[in-house]
């Protein structure tokens, strides 16, 4: 009989995550804190966690499962995918939406920061759909211990999550949806495929927005996923410059069985410096030319107020936030205002029973949701941080920013008016990153810097 993962890998991840030390994919306890805040890059920036793991090759020479295990348990999953199949069919497109509640607010997928943890923050805060962070199609499919120590579910905690994978290869990506779905014991809602990160290590192993330009591979991945699986298949876009070939790009994905489509309204080359606006008017062509399909709208979500203008402008289904949520992960509380110290402290107790996959996803979201509240010259606390080391670090960080919270000024930001609708592209208000209206008054060169 094969041991099946899926009852083993909450144990085995979490013990990982407290007790592993030492290799250089492993934690950096003793990290700066201030080099943990970086969020001038959109599409995983804050990566180098599995980014490591992933790059580290002779880590997974080692870790391959014996072939006639993986054998035994590919004939059972098989098995049991064609009974799901055959009894259960496959819904598709507003069915499906449908059958997960019509969600409206989503947790972006983000490598290092879509943990969980973040996750459960993020729900109990209004979100309705959230992405895992992007995993590596490769080392998921065919790595255990990178299965173990990145894949984090729990289906009878969560609302409805896609999990989402890079690759480049059609098998693999049926792979991943296989280990998947027996993972989280048939409970993932769908298996997403990242064709937007337009970071160097995408280029160098071809996948995520370096595909854009290779139709017939993006339509191939797609639709054996879409035929071969029992759960549906959903992508993560980003646009091109021109028009007639974002639609024609839109068609092959859905052309090949994408059930929901996610576009985050930037070019690849909107990325660091040039990040620039997410442009709404793209999104809105496309919710026009494709209605069939269930749609999220992705790009410089900052408020709640900017959820409610997208959704009435682009009139997609849902709305998708990655550094605004980080920011505030209760971006989507309906626009009311919760101390940053009530959101850090509930994501801390999440976290003692669900803990991330390493220190630095805590320490950054830590560190995004107090930043703009905590002067850079406040060592004492960003020093506490940066050197914590175990779950009661985190605590006694919270503790102690509570107890001195009256040396700070903890009320909401306020922002420019969103405005992601590009008319004069020249003059457009939210210039390579979303300004807050501080910013805007206290340095007025900000803007033209970056
Ligand atoms: C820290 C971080 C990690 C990210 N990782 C992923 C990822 O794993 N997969 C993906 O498709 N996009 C990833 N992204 C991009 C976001 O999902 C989103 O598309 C992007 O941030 C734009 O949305 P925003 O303007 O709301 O931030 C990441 C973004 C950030 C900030």
């Amino acid at each position: 009989m094969i041991q099946r993962e899926s009852e083993q890998d909450f144990a085995i991840s979490s013990s990982l995550t407290t007790t592993t030390t030492g290799k250089r994919l492993l934690l950096n306890h003793t990290t700066d804190a201030s080099t943990l805040i970086n969020s001038d890059d959109s599409e995983g920036v804050c990566c180098d966690v599995s980014e490591s793991f992933m790059e580290n090759e002779e880590e997974f020479s080692c870790m391959k499962e014996e072939e006639d295990e993986e054998f035994a348990w590919d004939k059972q999953v098989d098995e049991e995918i064609e009974v799901e199949k055959e009894e259960k069919g496959k819904l598709g497109y507003y069915d499906f939406w449908r059958s997960i509640g019509s969600p409206k607010y989503v947790v972006a997928p983000m490598v290092d920061q879509s943990e969980m943890a973040f996750r459960l923050l993020s729900k109990e805060y209004g979100a309705t759909l959230a992405y895992t962070p992007m995993f590596h199609g490769m080392y998921f499919a065919y790595h255990k211990k990178y299965r173990a120590r990145f894949y984090q579910f729990n289906p009878d905690l969560e609302g409805p999550v896609f999990a989402q994978f890079c690759t480049n290869d059609p098998e693999t990506f049926v792979q991943c949806g296989k280990r998947v779905w027996d993972l989280s014991k048939q409970k993932i809602s769908a298996i997403d495929l990242n064709l937007g990160c337009p970071q160097r290590i995408a280029r160098r192993g071809r996948y995520g927005s370096f595909l854009m330009e290779d139709l017939q591979t993006v339509h191939s991945i797609i639709n054996k996923a879409h035929l071969e699986l029992p759960m549906p298949v959903t992508a993560k876009i980003r646009i091109f410059e021109d028009l007639e070939l974002t639609m024609n790009y839109v068609k092959t994905v859905v052309d090949a069985g994408a059930q929901v489509l996610c576009v985050h309204g930037r070019t690849r080359e909107q990325k660091g410096a040039n990040q620039n606006y997410a442009d709404w008017t793209v999104i809105r062509a496309i919710r026009e030319q494709f209605p069939q399909i269930p749609m999220i709208a992705n790009g410089n979500i900052r408020t709640f107020q900017d959820v409610q203008d997208c959704l009435e402008y682009t009139r997609v289904d849902a709305v998708m936030s990655g550094e605004g949520l980080l920011e505030n992960p209760a971006l989507f509380n309906g626009g009311q205002f919760v101390h940053p110290l009530d959101i850090s402290d509930k994501y801390v107790n999440i976290c003692k029973t669900h803990f991330p996959p390493d220190h630095n996803n805590i320490k950054r979201h830590l560190f995004r949701i107090l930043d703009k509240y905590i002067p850079e010259d406040r060592s004492d606390l960003r020093g506490i941080l940066g050197k914590a080391s175990l779950w009661e670090h985190y605590r006694e960080f919270v503790d102690y920013a509570r107890k001195i919270e009256n040396e700070f000024d903890f009320k909401e930001l306020e922002f420019e008016p969103s405005i992601c609708v590009v008319t004069d592209p020249e003059n457009h208000p939210i210039v390579k990153k979303p300004l807050r209206k501080k910013d805007v008054e206290t340095d007025s060169g900000a803007a033209d810097e970056e």
